[in-house]
């Protein structure tokens, strides 16, 4: 949500560091862009509706030799994205970019506009701005970090903020709350940014500000002050990440090479686990209810974890969407667990239900992405999914790499049950050694996605359908095509479809149907006649190869997947889903990593 970049330089041109670290950035939101720079003695404004390509065209036809440059690209929360509203603004002596939402905006510009101030733009950032220019004008002994400090005072909701003033231009001064920002450290200047990508072709160190810290950034220097002001030292941090693996390395999209990652990504998190299986210090089995918690596809994925906890380790689990767990009635007791689950670990909602959680006095573990993140720092505990940077805003590896792990913990809450026999076991571990050629294979069948999606691109909608844990991966089946290729489609419990839906179905509506579950295959093919007879074109996915004769009876298209254990099979059976969303979005012309009206990182309620 938003991206914000700041540089101030020993050598470089600070506007080209900016540009290239938006760029890196533009996932967390792209309707438009903009940089203020700092260039003999004073700060030009360059501002540019729409992606950051736009803004870079715009400068190229000016001269530009800037020493100090803050940068922004936007994901509009208040005022619709265009010039005036794009970031930075600049209010008297305070330039200033912004990721976040400020709360109490439109009490702060009623007592401004009392105060004779003036707004151009609809922002909650401009506000934000005049208020640090309004106490600013107000100080004394003009102490910048004090006059930020006395702002953000009053200045209530969740905002990084990365701060020029006039008669300090090579000074960049930062701070936050509830929204990401790093300090990034090398030897020809120093960073502010939302996070490690947007710097990491310069440096791979950086510091992580704290809630309600402060830093003043100069080309060689960079102090942090706590909340009251004092000096502190921090430690400094080494991103793992390679700036190699923010790149495209010849796919044609992020989202692309990220589903081509999945087979190394899944086989090597469950190698890892079985070479030191007790690799978490929580007893699941100490737990009577675990609630899981997350937002959009990793709330998909905590579905796939209820569906195995239960079945294989018979606790009881709920899943919560975390913007509704935040502000219903809790009723947390001491032997409730809470699983947090977030790739980016800064998605608002979710971090807000952790810190509830925590408050009720549950225990919590996160499964988290990014390394250092909010939610990893503030749970109890959190396991890594390790799948490297995700940059397409749909994920992929970040979903898969969260069943996974769902499914080695149930495998660990089986073992401290003692209800783990060696027979699951050996059968899981012998297919992890194959999973890889597996999933691959899987992903390597692009003629048939390529098919299904020839047949689906052009329709007003569509339906998925499956039951038990198929219902879950329809679901995020379901999202993905939704948020890359903007057809609209409904994911459904086959079972409940002719409660009211199947009113829907007529001549031509792709029904995508899936069965992968022996015990209830019958009863979901069931279900996909009474679409058939109805008109549906069916496109029917399954691991049952015993009822080959039988497809023709109701399936158009049919895709035979590879069968593995049941822990196993949602990462083989969801594959597909993630292609066919890929293809049709591609034959649609979408834009499928940077998808309309999202953002990756969601760090606004
Ligand atoms: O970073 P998070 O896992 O917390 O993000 C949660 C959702 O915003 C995210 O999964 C979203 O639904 C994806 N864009 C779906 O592809």
């Amino acid at each position: 949500m938003c991206g914000i970049i700041g540089y101030s330089s020993k050598k470089k041109n600070a506007k080209d560091v900016v540009i290239a670290g938006l760029k890196n950035l533009e996932y967390r939101g792209y309707d438009s862009a903009g940089i203020a720079t700092s260039e003999n003695g004073k700060i030009n404004l360059y501002k540019a509706k729409g992606k950051i390509a736009v803004l870079e065209d715009k400068l190229n036809n000016e001269v530009i030799n800037a020493s100090t440059a803050i940068g922004h690209t936007r994901w509009a929360t208040h005022g619709e994205p265009n010039e005036t509203n794009a970031h930075p603004h600049r209010v008297g002596n305070v330039t200033l970019v912004h990721n976040g939402i400020i709360e109490n905006y439109i009490e702060l510009k009623n007592f401004l506009l009392k105060n004779g101030v003036t707004f151009n733009s609809s922002t909650d950032t401009e506000v934000a701005c005049a208020y640090i220019n309004y106490i600013y004008q107000k100080s004394e002994n003009k102490n910048k970090l004090q006059v930020i400090s006395t702002a953000c005072d009053e200045i209530r909701g969740s905002y990084a903020f990365s701060i020029i003033f006039d008669d300090e231009l090579d000074t960049i001064y930062a701070t936050r709350k509830d929204s990401p920002l790093i300090i990034g450290l090398s030897d020809d200047g120093n960073f502010a940014a939302s996070d490690i990508s947007a710097i990491l072709d310069y440096t791979n160190k950086y510091i992580l500000l704290e809630h309600d810290e402060f830093a003043k950034i100069t080309c060689d220097d960079v102090e942090i002050y706590n909340k009251n002001l004092e000096k502190i030292d921090k430690e400094i941090m080494f991103a793992n990440w390679s700036a190699t693996e923010y790149k495209k390395n010849g796919y044609e999209h992020f989202m692309l090479k990220e589903i081509n990652e999945q087979p190394e990504v899944i086989s090597k998190l469950f190698n890892n686990y079985f070479e030191n299986e007790d690799y978490l210090s929580i007893n699941i089995a100490d737990y009577d209810t675990i609630h899981i918690v997350a937002c959009g596809s990793a709330m998909h994925a905590g579905m796939i974890g209820k569906y195995l906890f239960e079945n294989f380790a018979s606790i009881p689990v709920s899943v919560e969407i975390a913007s509704e767990y935040r502000y219903k009635k809790q009723l947390i007791t001491p032997s409730t667990l809470v699983i947090i689950i977030s790739q980016s670990g800064e998605t608002a909602d979710s971090l807000a239900a952790l810190r509830i959680a925590k408050e009720h006095g549950a225990k919590t573990i996160a499964i988290v992405n990014v390394v250092g993140s909010s939610i990893s720092r503030e749970a109890d505990e959190t396991i890594y999914t390790y799948a490297g940077p995700e940059i397409a805003v749909a994920t992929t590896k970040g979903y898969t790499s969260q069943v996974a792990i769902l499914s080695m913990l149930v495998l660990n809450a089986m073992k401290q049950k003692n209800i783990l026999d060696d027979s699951l076991k050996n059968k899981v571990q012998e297919e992890i050694g194959k999973i890889k050629e597996v999933l691959s294979k899987v992903i390597d069948n692009s003629e048939k996605y390529i098919k299904i999606a020839s047949a689906i691109k052009d329709k007003e909608h569509l339906f998925f359908l499956g039951r038990g844990i198929d219902y879950t991966l329809c679901l995020e089946g379901s999202l993905k095509l939704k948020e890359i290729s903007y057809m609209h489609s409904e994911a459904y419990a086959a079972g409940e479809l002719k409660h009211g839906t199947i009113s829907l179905i007529e001549e031509g509506t792709p029904v995508i149907a899936i069965a992968t579950d022996k015990t209830l295959y019958e009863k979901t093919v069931s279900n996909i006649k009474e679409t058939k007879a109805r008109g549906a074109y069916v496109i029917f996915i399954t691991n049952n190869d015993e009822d080959v004769e039988n497809y023709n009876d109701f399936a158009d298209i049919v895709l035979t997947i590879p069968k593995v254990t049941e822990l196993l099979q949602p990462l083989v059976t969801i594959l597909p889903l993630q292609l066919i969303a890929y293809e049709t979005a591609k034959m649609r012309g979408c834009d499928i990593d940077k998808p309309k009206n999202l953002a990756k990182s969601v760090t606004v309620e």
